[in-house]
């Protein structure tokens, strides 16, 4: 059976191509999705790939990512990345591989971007890389 790999990303990132191409690069969400899907096929694996601009709808994805047994999570939790003990407690409770991805490095950038509470419970982080930052994840999710 075909395992799948959550991809979540959260707020702010339906309008990539268009935000701040300076830092986030031109790439839309949708560009992402299709080259991660054809990446997914040739991996041998599927991807369940959604945004929302909603914390509590992240949490919800991720527990179902755990009810749907997937293979692992890529999550670009944006912005809530830094705020977020919602998110942290749910990667911990859901006992699933959770991959952070930033297009940016964070830690190149603003301090409040500089703490992760998706770092604190991730297994593997890829950030800086752009749109492959993505690509590189799913890799490591292949290799789990
Ligand atoms: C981001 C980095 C975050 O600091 C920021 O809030 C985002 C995008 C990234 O992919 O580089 O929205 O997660």
């Amino acid at each position: 059976m075909t395992q799948t790999v959550f991809v979540l990303n959260g707020p702010n990132l339906n309008l990539l191509g268009t935000r701040e191409p300076e830092i986030y690069g031109s790439d839309t969400l949708a560009d992402i999705e299709a080259a991660l899907t054809e990446q997914a096929k040739a991996l041998g694996l599927a991807i369940d790939f959604r945004q929302t601009n909603h914390e509590g709808v992240l949490v919800d994805w991720l527990h179902e990512a755990r009810a749907a047994g997937a293979k692992a999570v890529l999550l670009n939790a944006a912005a809530y990345t830094h705020t977020s003990v919602a998110l942290l407690d749910a990667i911990k409770a859901i006992e699933l591989p959770v991959i952070e991805v930033h297009l940016s490095d964070p830690l190149t950038r603003e301090e409040f971007r500089h703490i992760s509470y998706v770092g604190m419970a991730a297994v593997d982080e890829v950030k800086g890389l752009g749109a492959r930052s993505y690509a590189v994840a799913l890799d490591k999710a292949a290799a789990l």
